[in-house]
C-alpha cells in the first residue's frame, strides 16, 4: 500500500499531443502577461495603506527574492523533467503519486481561484469604464447574490470569451496575449514617467509605520513581512510558464529563460512602481480599488489616469488568459495520468487544444466568478502557491541526489543546494506571515483533495 502511494513516473513519460510552437520570446510574454495584474494594480495600494506603508517596496523586494529562488528551481525542473504539469509533474517524478496529486490539487486551487478573483477585479474596472461613457449595467447583472444582485455578468462573460479563445488555439491565444501585454506595458511606463516627476519625498515619511511584523489578537498580521506575503500574489504566474513544457519549441532552453526573464522584468517594474506610488500620494490614501489610476488623478493627470485604467483592463485580461491556459495544461497532465478521468484529456484534431477540459473548467469558473465575490482570495491563492514552490525547491534537491538527469543540455543552478534551501526557507516564512484563518481554509482544501484521491485516483491511476 505504502509503495503504491509513492509510485513514481519516469522523466518525460508520455506525450500530450500538443503543438510545439512557443519561442523564448513567446514564453517571456506569456509570463509577463500572467504576472503583472491585480497584484501591482490593486494590492500594492491595499498593502501600503494597511500593512506596510511606503516600505511596501521592501515587501516587493522580499517577495521577489523568495520567488527568484523558487523560479531558479522551476527553471531547473522544467528543463530537466519537462512536461505540461508544472509542479505536479515534477512532484510525480521526484516524490511519487500521492504528493504529486496533492500538489496538483493545490495548483487547481491556485489557478482556479485566481482566475475567478482576477475576473471579479476585471469586472470592477470594466463597469467603471462603462459608467464613464454614460452607460450603466443593471445592478442585478453586475453583482453576485451576496451583494444584492443576481450574477456578476461581466466577470462570467470575460471567462467565457477567454475560454473560446483558448479553444481556438494556443498560437492565436499567444498573439492576443502579446497585444494585450503591450497595452499593459504602455500603461505602466506612462505611470512611471508621470510619477517620476511628481514624487514628494515627505510622502515616504514615516517609511515603516507598521514595523516589520506583528500578529494582532484577531489572527490578522501587519508589517512589511505581512505585506510581503500579500504582495506575493503579484508574482504568481511565472510558474505558469512551466506549464507550456509540451508546447515550447526547445523546452530545455526556452522554459528556464522564459521563467527567469519574465520574473526579473516584473520584479524591477514592481519595485519602481511601488516606490513611485507611495512617493506621489500618501500611503494612507491608497486603499482603493484602483490605486495607480487614483494616484495619477490626485496629481492632476486625468488623461494618464484613463490610459492606466485601460491598461489595467487589458492587463487583467492577459492574467486571466494565461492562468486559464496554465490550469487547463495542469488538468491535462493529471487526466493523462488518470488521477482524474482520462476522457477529459482528448485533444481536438483541428485546434490541437484540450477542448473538453477548457469547456468544463471555463463553465465552472465562470459560474464561480459570477456568483461569488472573491475579496480576500489573494491569501488562499498565496498559501497554495507557496506550498507548491516549497515542493519544487525540495524536488531540485531530491533530483540532484537521485542523479537521474544525464543530459548536459539542461539548465542547472550553479549554487546548489544553496538556492533551493533558501527557496524553502523564504517561502515557508511567507506562509508563516499569512493570517491564521488562511491556514485553516487551506487545510480543509487539502483534506477534500485526500478524500478524492483515495476514492478515485488511487484505483484508476495509470501507474496502477
Ligand atoms: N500575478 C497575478 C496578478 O497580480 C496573478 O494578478
Amino acid at each position: 500500500m505504502f509503495e503504491r502511494l509513492f509510485r513514481k513516473k519516469s522523466i518525460n513519460a508520455g506525450a500530450s499531443g500538443l503543438k510545439r510552437c512557443l519561442s523564448t520570446f513567446d514564453l517571456t510574454l506569456l509570463g509577463i502577461g500572467c504576472i503583472i495584474g491585480t497584484g501591482i494594480f490593486v494590492l500594492t495600494g491595499i498593502a501600503a495603506a494597511n500593512l506596510a506603508g511606503p516600505a511596501v517596496v521592501l515587501s516587493f523586494v522580499i517577495s521577489g527574492l523568495a520567488c527568484t529562488f523558487a523560479a531558479l528551481s522551476y527553471a531547473e525542473l522544467s528543463s530537466s523533467v519537462g512536461g505540461c504539469g508544472s509542479a505536479y509533474g515534477y512532484a510525480y517524478v521526484t516524490f511519487g503519486e500521492l504528493i504529486a496529486w496533492m500538489i496538483g490539487w493545490i495548483l487547481l486551487l491556485e489557478y482556479g481561484m485566481s482566475i475567478a478573483a482576477v475576473a471579479n477585479g476585471w469586472s470592477g474596472y470594466f463597469q467603471s469604464a462603462v459608467t464613464s461613457i454614460g452607460l450603466e449595467i443593471p445592478e442585478a447583472l453586475s453583482k453576485g447574490p451576496s451583494q444584492g444582485g443576481l450574477i456578476n455578468l461581466p466577470a462570467s462573460l470575460i471567462i467565457i470569451l477567454i475560454m473560446i479563445l483558448l479553444i481556438i488555439g494556443v498560437k492565436e491565444s499567444v498573439k492576443f496575449n502579446a497585444l494585450m501585454v503591450l497595452v499593459k506595458l504602455i500603461a505602466i511606463f506612462t505611470f512611471i514617467f508621470v510619477a517620476a516627476f511628481n514624487v514628494d519625498i515627505t510622502n515616504w515619511q514615516p517609511f515603516m509605520p507598521y514595523g516589520w511584523f506583528e500578529k494582532l489578537d484577531n489572527g490578522n498580521t501587519i508589517g512589511v513581512l505581512a505585506g510581503a506575503s500579500i504582495v506575493f500574489f503579484a508574482y504568481v504566474g511565472f510558474d505558469a510558464v512551466s506549464t507550456a513544457g509540451d508546447e515550447a519549441v526547445n523546452p530545455q532552453r526556452d522554459l528556464p529563460r522564459g521563467i527567469i526573464y519574465s520574473l526579473i522584468f516584473c520584479t524591477i517594474i514592481y519595485i519602481i512602481v511601488s516606490a513611485l506610488l507611495t512617493g506621489v500620494v500618501n500611503y494612507q490614501e491608497l486603499d482603493t480599488s484602483s490605486p495607480v489610476a487614483y494616484a495619477l488623478m490626485k496629481i492632476g493627470f486625468k488623461g494618464a489616469s484613463a490610459l492606466v485604467a485601460t491598461g489595467v483592463i487589458s492587463g487583467l485580461t492577459t492574467v486571466i488568459l494565461v492562468l486559464f491556459y496554465a490550469l487547463t495544461r495542469i488538468l491535462l497532465a493529471i487526466s493523462n495520468d488518470q488521477l482524474i478521468s482520462k476522457k477529459l484529456s482528448l485533444i481536438n484534431d483541428k485546434t490541437k487544444t484540450p477542448v473538453r477540459i477548457i469547456l468544463i473548467t471555463g463553465v465552472l469558473i465562470s459560474i464561480v466568478a459570477g456568483l461569488i465575490p472573491l475579496g480576500d482570495l489573494a491569501e488562499i491563492v498565496n498559501i497554495g502557491t507557496l506550498t507548491a514552490f516549497i515542493f519544487v525547491c525540495i524536488g531540485v534537491i531530491r533530483i540532484r541526489c537521485q542523479n537521474i538527469i544525464k543530459s548536459q543540455k539542461v539548465f542547472k543552478n550553479k549554487y546548489h543546494p544553496l538556492i533551493p534551501v533558501l527557496g524553502v526557507l523564504s517561502c515557508s516564512s511567507l506562509i508563516f506571515f499569512l493570517p491564521t484563518d488562511t491556514w485553516l481554509k487551506f487545510i480543509v482544501w487539502n483534506l477534500i483533495g485526500l478524500v478524492i484521491y483515495f476514492m478515485y485516483g488511487f484505483k484508476n491511476s495509470k501507474l496502477n
